[in-house]
């Protein structure tokens, strides 16, 4: 598949990166996408550039379409170097175009790129620009997730270009939901939700609040990353679950360890958390990936994190998880701190410390010295079924 329409005059000329694994620390194991929008009619208008990487695959489809250097309009629904480190090339060629963005997208585009030749249109929440038979109507996205962030709906195809949000980091040659699965849809958009928004929860509430007190028809949403949804009920009903942090019967134990004492008591916790009914799903930080975990984490019932301690305090695996944790900001969970220690246990102390910070509702901590007794292992597994309430 090169060129695709996803409705009538509107075509996905993005990209597909079947071999990223790594997106700034967020894991893909099955690559991604960089979705870019070539809209055909009177003014022929680009919606969100590729990575650079990908910018020439990007212009060799859109020339299939239309000469890139007669488009009139590119959109910059957003400035993060995944959208728009392939804009300074398109602007190369589309010499006349008109770049559309907010102020702070101008402000940040100006910062990354040497833009003093490119003519600019500052849009704000509710404006409209007619490009002949469509119009567009841009949305504020502010924080969702940059200061820049706005979205592009096209009213007469109630067609939502709605960058990062609803996106996925999935490669896949199907490019719509039904295609790929909305089950299958949905648990990478989970995963991308749960470690780039999950922070942003409250404003993503009351966005999808402003967006429905608008009364604006979306019959498809197009994000840049992923496939494009022709169910946007399903997606929407989705981040309105997470955004609420609903929860599932479902305990997380997450540790590390050094000589196994953590360990044991990690895997008596999972144990009494089955035995009390919950699904359990235990992760060791060094050999599970950390993107995984926090999709788990998103509507688990519980939590409960394991560290050694090393050095009189954290174990650096822990202390890095634990600041990614506390950079995501999860609500809701009951929380437990365990671990184990030789002169005192302060690594324990320090997992509660964040635990409380986040505002859990934690259960007293467990620590063990250096190594636990039949006793400690009876008490873990009682732990465990006390998550599982
Ligand atoms: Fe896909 Fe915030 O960039």
């Amino acid at each position: 598949m090169t060129n695709f329409e996803i409705c009538k005059d509107v075509y996905w000329v993005g990209a597909i990166d079947w071999s990223e694994k790594d997106f700034h620390n967020f894991t893909t194991p099955r690559g991604l996408t960089y979705n870019s929008y070539l809209i055909l009619d009177e003014k022929a208008t680009l919606v969100d550039a590729v990575k650079h990487k990908f910018v020439k695959e990007s212009i060799e489809k859109i020339g299939k379409i239309v000469d890139p250097s007669s488009i009139d309009y590119v959109i910059v629904n957003h400035i993060e170097p995944d959208h728009s480190s392939g804009l300074p090339d398109i602007m190369r060629i589309s010499r006349d175009a008109v770049v559309v963005c907010t102020q702070r997208g101008k402000e940040g585009l100006e910062k990354y790129y040497d833009c003093r030749n490119w003519n600019f249109m500052v849009v704000k929440d509710g404006d409209e620009l007619k490009l002949g038979k469509k119009t567009l109507k841009f949305l504020d996205m502010t924080m969702l997730h940059w200061p820049d962030s706005m979205a592009t709906y096209v009213v007469e195809d109630k067609l939502l270009l709605s960058n990062d949000a609803f996106g996925q980091h999935v490669a896949s040659s199907e490019r719509f939901d039904e295609e790929l699965g909305v089950e299958e849809a949905l648990k990478w958009a989970k995963m991308y939700y749960a470690n780039i928004l999950m922070p942003l929860s409250n404003l993503i509430k009351k966005k999808i609040e402003d967006i429905k007190k608008l009364g604006i028809e979306i019959k498809i949403i197009a994000p840049s990353h992923g496939v494009i949804w022709k169910n946007p009920e399903k997606i929407i009903d989705a981040y309105e679950r997470w955004a609420n942090f609903e929860i599932e019967n479902k305990v997380i134990i997450i540790y590390d360890t050094m000589w196994h004492s953590t360990e044991k008591i990690a895997m008596r916790l999972a144990d009494g958390a089955a035995s009390g009914g919950a699904e359990v799903r235990v992760f060791h930080l060094r050999k599970d990936s950390w993107t995984e975990i926090m999709t788990e984490v998103l509507d688990a019932k519980s939590i409960a994190i394991g560290s050694p301690t090393i050095h009189n305090g954290l174990f650096p695996p822990v202390a890095g998880f634990l600041a990614y944790l506390k950079g995501l900001k999860p609500q809701k969970k009951k929380a437990l701190a365990f671990g184990s220690y030789g002169w005192n246990g302060n690594a324990v102390k320090e997992v509660q410390k964040v635990l409380e910070e986040l505002k859990f509702n934690t259960m007293e901590p467990f620590m063990v010295k250096f190594n636990p007794t039949k006793e400690e292992l009876e008490k873990a597994f009682k732990l465990g079924v006390e998550l599982a309430k």
